[in-house]
């Protein structure tokens, strides 16, 4: 099929990429000039395992084309997806103004159908919107359809989550529609569900909602271990067993961030506002992860007493392992926060040091874990990143000037870290 993909961040990326490996032909747009001229080279503003590969291989097969120019993508293309920003308002509110834009030029450019498929994460009745704007807008009356379709990869396994989706939710009208968009995906093999349009985009609201609710009750139950001596691990693990819970988004830490969840939950408290009610679930949800920080900084402030003076080592930090994006990166909270009580902070990411140094002013940043402890009073974790599960803690003590870790991840065995000599601080341990 010919595709275009309007938006060229995450989604729409690793989204074109993909199709285009699917063997479609697909034009991926941006109006940032600067990033298509990149892409054209094969160049990727963002670091997702696997993305530079198919982007590049895709590039020379000539299945991916990149352009600025919207008016090429909507003539040549039979099923326009929009993938553009939906930042939120100081309101609370996601800015649509992006998604109006787009549906103008797609309405200015129209010479024969076309099935717009939405894909950013917008609140419920855009979708009508997209279709009021385009039907008002259009030049020649040509048909075209409106779809729904919310993708959920996550970052870090983008590919992979795009490829093996649990499901494909399509939100549509028309049986035109409906098998383009099944036809589309059907080399994936994976269950389709079709709904009307406006559930299709509440899928997306209440799932990611659900999720982030997941976190957040289990760090309140980690607050409730410490406080008792049990262990959130184990807890989690009974939960899960039990098929009705899942064992999914049960990991107990420093909360959650990146460009999605709190995005989305103060758009749904938003939508469910406007709507007349008061999401207070959700309310107490973001409390709980804004608390979570501060939980942890109380933690390191009772063992460290004066954090006036003291090194502390920071590793990890970006918002979850994989990636390099830094939004709504807990990390970045707490070590602004130590920095403000006069910490000197030592940082190490295996990805994310670049994107760092424009956000963290007045850290030393290392250029690797063994050099951030260097002297440090005290190793914090802030991202599970897979080469921190396996550390050399013998070289580690060496290297600390106090041997006491923060483990804002949960990734290492209390028992284990105290028998060699370190004083072990979790998130719901048992150690209070
Ligand atoms: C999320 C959704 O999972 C995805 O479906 C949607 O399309 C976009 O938003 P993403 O933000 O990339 O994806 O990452 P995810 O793996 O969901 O993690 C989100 C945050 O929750 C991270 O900060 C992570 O550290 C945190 N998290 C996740 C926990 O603290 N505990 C968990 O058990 C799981």
């Amino acid at each position: 099929m010919n595709i275009s993909v309007i938006g060229s961040g995450y989604v729409g990326l690793v989204s074109g990429a993909c199709f285009a490996e699917l063997g479609n032909h697909v034009i991926c747009v941006d109006n940032d000039k600067q990033k298509i001229s990149g892409l054209k080279k094969g160049v990727i503003p963002i670091y997702e395992p696997g993305l530079q590969e198919l982007i590049v291989s895709n590039l020379k097969n000539n299945r991916l084309k990149f352009t600025s120019n919207i008016k090429e993508a909507v003539k040549n293309s039979e099923v326009i997806f929009i993938a553009v920003g939906t930042p939120t308002l100081e309101n609370g509110e996601a800015d649509l103004t992006g998604i109006e834009d787009v549906a103008r030029s797609i309405a200015q450019h129209i010479d024969g159908y076309r099935l717009i498929v939405e894909k950013s994460t917008v609140p419920v009745e855009t979708c009508s919107w997209i279709k009021k704007t385009i039907a008002t807008y259009i030049k020649k009356k040509q048909k075209f359809d409106v779809v729904s379709n919310p993708e959920f990869l996550r970052e870090g396994s983008a590919i992979h989550d795009f490829n093996h989706p649990d499901r494909i939710v399509l939100g549509l009208e028309t049986l035109r529609a409906k098998q383009i968009m099944t036809n589309l995906y059907q080399p994936l093999n994976r269950p389709i569900l079709v709904t009307n349009i406006k559930s299709a985009e509440l899928i997306k609201h209440a799932s990611n909602a659900f999720l982030a609710t997941k976190i957040s009750f289990i760090n309140a139950i980690s607050r409730i271990c410490d406080q008792v001596g049990a262990d959130v691990r184990e807890v989690a693990a009974g939960m899960g067993m039990d098929n009705r819970i899942g064992r999914y988004f049960l990991h107990a830490g420093l909360g959650y961030g990146g460009s999605c969840f709190p995005k989305d939950l103060d758009a749904f408290i938003t939508i469910g506002e406007k709507l007349g009610y008061d999401f207070q679930i959700l309310k107490a949800v973001r409390n709980t992860n804004q608390e979570q920080k501060a939980f942890v900084l109380k933690k390191i402030k009772d063992v460290l007493w004066i954090i006036q003076g003291k090194t502390i080592a920071v590793l990890g930090l970006s918002f979850k392992p994989n990636t390099d994006d830094l939004r709504n990166a807990p990390s970045i909270d707490l070590i602004n926060a130590l920095i403000q009580e006069g910490a000197k902070v030592r940082v190490y990411d295996p990805k994310a040091m670049e994107k760092a140094k424009k956000i963290l002013k007045n850290v030393t940043f290392c250029k690797d874990k063994y050099q951030a402890a260097s002297g440090a009073d005290c190793l914090i974790i802030a991202t599970e990143w897979n080469e921190f599960k396996e550390l050399d803690f013998i070289k580690m003590k060496k290297k600390l000037k106090r041997a006491l870790v923060i483990d804002g991840r949960n990734i290492y065995d209390p028992k284990l870290l105290t028998k060699m000599g370190f004083t072990y601080i979790g998130v719901g341990r048992g150690n209070e």
